[in-house]
C-alpha cells in the first residue's frame, strides 16, 4: 500500500508541533496516529520526545519505520490501554471521490462526508488522554468543520484553531483540542 509523502497539510500540522512542544518536559507520552512516513513522529523524536509511539493501519508505512516504537492499528484497536500526554493527527480528511484508486484513500479518503474517521478518532481518543492533554488534529473546509465541532462540544473537548492555511480548493485547520475539566 502506498505511503503519504509528506505535503503541505503535513507540514502545517508540523510547524504547530514543533510550537507547542517548546518548552514541554521531555518525559510526555506522545502518540502520533496514522503516522504514514512517520514525519511527525519523527519530529518529536528529533527535538528529545523520546516517548513517541506512532501508529497507522497500513502495514507498509509499519514496516518502513525503524527504530521508532510502531503499532499497526485501526485507529485505537490495537493501541494497547494507556494514557498520553500528547495525540497527534493528520487523518485522511476529504470527502469519498469513487474516481481515485482504493490504495490512495487510505490517505485521503474520511468517509462519505469526510469527517466520518475524524469524528470516530476523537471519541476513542476520550480514554487515551492523561487529564490535561492535548489533541493537534488537522482538518480541512471540505472536511465539514462544522459538525467536527460541534461533535467534539458534544464530547466535552474544548477546541482552539492555531493555524489556517489556504491552499487551491481548500483551507486547511489545524486545531488544539482538549478536555474539558
Ligand atoms: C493524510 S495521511 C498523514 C500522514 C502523516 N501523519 C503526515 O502528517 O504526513 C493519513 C494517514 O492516516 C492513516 N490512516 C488511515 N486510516 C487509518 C485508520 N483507520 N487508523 C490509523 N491510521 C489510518 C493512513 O494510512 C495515512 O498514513
Amino acid at each position: 500500500m502506498s505511503i503519504y509523502q509528506p505535503a503541505e497539510d503535513s507540514y502545517l500540522l508540523q510547524k504547530e508541533l514543533i510550537t507547542f512542544l517548546k518548552n514541554k518536559p521531555k518525559t510526555i507520552k506522545i502518540l502520533d496516529m496514522g503516522t504514514g512516513s512517520g514525519i511527525q513522529a519523527k519530529t518529536c523524536i528529533k527535538q528529545g520526545f523520546k516517548n513517541t509511539t506512532a501508529a497507522d493501519i497500513n502495514p507498509d508505512a509499519i514496516k518502513n519505520l525503524k527504530k521508532i516504537k510502531t503499532i499497526q492499528s485501526n485507529l485505537f484497536s490495537k493501541i494497547p490501554k494507556q494514557k498520553f500526554d500528547l495525540i497527534i493527527f493528520n487523518p485522511p480528511y476529504l470527502p469519498l471521490d469513487k474516481r481515485e484508486p482504493k490504495d490512495s484513500q487510505l490517505n485521503t479518503t474520511a468517509g462519505k462526508q469526510g469527517y466520518e474517521i475524524i469524528l470516530k478518532f476523537l471519541k476513542q481518543s476520550k480514554p487515551y488522554l492523561n487529564k490535561d492533554a492535548t489533541i493537534l488534529l488537522l482538518f480541512s473546509s471540505l472536511s465539514q468543520p462544522k459538525i467536527i465541532k460541534q461533535k467534539a462540544k458534544e464530547l466535552n473537548y474544548s477546541l482552539t484553531k492555531l493555524a489556517e492555511q489556504s491552499l487551491f480548493f481548500e483551507k486547511l485547520f489545524v486545531y488544539q483540542i482538549k478536555t474539558k475539566n
